[in-house]
């Protein structure tokens, strides 16, 4: 297993639109691993292929958070149905450094997809869970916090992350 570089904004690959995954080769096996190590170092609680520069529809998850990693799921081409509620949260995402949004999310969801032995699961999600499920679901479709941020936040951000490159 190996920590992959993660992706950050503004780089292109993260305003792909995903393709699905069709079979589970050794390659994108390995890539699993991989994305849950990655996902795990780098004190996430989710990570999605394209921030690790595959545009793949493959999310990573524990909710237990790095020092626990109780819970490790691995959706393949996530489908959303039954959303309801709605719960405002706080977010911040590993390719978007020092940025936090509130967002508006379901409260509960139920997403149908592959497990990592491409067998069919289902999951009904709540709480943070149902959160990062919507989040990690968002980078699939070329979308991050960002597109959830006030024009004037965004603006803001890109001007800090020019002056970074610069620095
Ligand atoms: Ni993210």
């Amino acid at each position: 297993m190996a920590k992959l570089p993660i992706r950050t904004y503004p780089d292109p690959v993260l305003a792909q639109k995903a393709a699905s995954v069709t079979e589970i080769t050794p390659e994108i096996a390995q890539l699993i691993k991989d994305m849950v190590q990655t996902m795990y170092e780098s004190d996430g609680v989710g990570l999605a292929a394209p921030q690790v520069g595959h545009c793949l529809r493959l999310i990573t998850i524990d909710e237990t958070g790095p020092k626990e990693r109780k819970n490790p799921i691995v959706l393949l081409n996530p489908e959303f149905s039954d959303c309801s509620g709605e719960k405002e949260s706080e977010e911040s995402c590993l390719s978007l450094p020092t940025f936090t949004c509130k967002v508006k999310r379901s409260e509960f969801v139920t997403v149908r997809g592959l497990n990592e032995k491409g067998q069919a699961v289902e999951l009904k999600a709540e709480g943070l869970l149902a959160i990062i499920l919507q989040h990690e679901a968002d980078h699939l479709e070329g979308k991050t916090l960002i597109n959830h941020a006030s024009r004037l936040k965004r603006t803001m951000y890109a001007s800090k992350v020019k002056k970074w490159q610069k620095d």
